[in-house]
């Protein structure tokens, strides 16, 4: 096993910088993957509006990394813009798990986060996924082969637990900190919960005391600058992941690096807006040509009511079928935007019915 990281982070609940691994991150405030949204232009956009510490690809399976699938190759697409980021990774086959890892090492990744909720993993066989966090020495040993077979800084994401009865989050990044995995994140709910009832901050506040140095990254249900600061407060934190949140109000990383350089923090102009949602567009198209105006539809409804736009035009943002006709779009936004009311949306990007229990 290797020496744990030696850097002390633990008291950055007062410092504005996080080191995880051999990675020294400028902003404590990081966006936490959300499969089919935080993709590789909504980062670059997040990354321009400033204050993001590092985000997290969406995540991929391990072996279908190495087998190189289309798919793969897209949730694993960045840009030198796209810095700093980790790549999320999970299987139920530590041998998988390990090649993924050495792949992305041998192509310039910076950084490796392994999902700790899939369901149907099977680690030699016994047990495996979420329920590993009930099998602290299977989990141990499958981070550690990881650890062992790469030099990139290696992340864990986890739950507070199997369920209520099973708070094991403390225990795992205690040990997880022993054999020298970088940082943890840990959604303040159980596995049992799903995204249903209150993160639990002291449950949070209890994986942050297990640790000796490693930085422990909070998550779940921070929307708001003000929730942002009372999780670090309240939990001892070294930094705060966002997800849907970061989906609610782009701007939020800006706002929150306002407001720690002891700014007010700076609500987005029309204008801004505006050009948000075309450079959004833009970047999707260099990835994915004329598949982004599909891929691009599911904000429509988003940026209609944030730019409070008639239902006739929004209405086209979610059918259009070229990037010349969203630019006759966002022409008539330009002159038509403010007809209807617009509002800063509150409602939480929907849990998909997909298999959440991976998250
Ligand atoms: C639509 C959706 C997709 C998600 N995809 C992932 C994922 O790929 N990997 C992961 O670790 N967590 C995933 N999550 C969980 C989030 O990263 C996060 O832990 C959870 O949403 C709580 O944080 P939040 O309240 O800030 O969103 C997903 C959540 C949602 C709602």
């Amino acid at each position: 096993m290797k020496e744990p990281t030696p850097i002390s982070d633990k008291t950055s609940a007062t410092s504005r910088e996080v080191t995880i691994g051999s990675r020294k991150l400028s902003s404590r405030f990081f966006l936490a993957p959300l499969a089919g949204y935080t993709h590789l232009a909504f980062r670059v956009m997040l990354r321009r509006l400033g204050g993001l510490g590092l985000a997290t690809t969406d995540l991929v399976q391990a072996q279908m990394l190495v087998s190189q699938t289309r798919k793969s190759m897209e949730l694993v697409g960045t840009s030198p813009e796209d810095r700093p980021l980790s790549v999320q990774i999970f299987s139920g086959v530590i041998e998988h798990l390990v090649a993924a890892a050495r792949w992305l090492e041998d192509h310039d990744y910076q950084g490796i986060d392994i999902n700790m909720g899939c369901p149907m993993a099977k680690v030699n066989g016994a047990g495996g996924g979420a329920r590993l966090m009930c099998d602290t020495s299977g989990a141990t040993d499958m981070v550690g082969r990881v650890i062992d077979a790469v030099n990139l800084p290696v992340t864990v994401k986890m739950r507070l637990g199997w369920d209520s009865d099973n708070l094991t989050a403390p225990e795992l990044a205690a040990a997880f900190e022993r054999i020298g995995v970088a940082a943890v994140t840990v959604h303040g709910r159980t596995r049992h919960q799903g995204f249903q009832g209150p993160v639990n901050r002291v449950g949070i506040a209890e994986t942050v005391a297990a640790v000796k140095s490693m930085p422990v990254i909070a998550n779940g249900d921070v929307c708001t600058p003000a929730e942002a600061f009372s999780m670090l407060k309240e939990t001892g934190c070294a930094a705060v992941a966002i997800g849907r949140g970061a989906m609610l109000d782009p701007w939020l990383f800006r706002k929150l690096n306002d407001i720690e350089i002891g700014q007010q923090p700076r609500e987005p102009t029309t204008d801004e807006q505006i050009a948000f949602l075309s450079d959004h567009f833009e970047l999707m198209t260099r990835q994915h040509g004329d598949y982004s105006c599909q891929l691009f539809r599911k904000f429509a409804a988003w940026y209609g009511a944030r730019l409070g736009i008639p239902e006739d035009l929004e209405d086209r943002l979610r059918r259009f079928e070229s990037a010349a006709e969203f630019a006759r779009i966002v022409d008539e936004i330009r002159l038509r935007h403010g007809e209807r009311q617009s509002t800063v949306p509150t409602a939480l990007v929907k849990v998909p019915n997909g298999p959440v229990e991976r998250w």
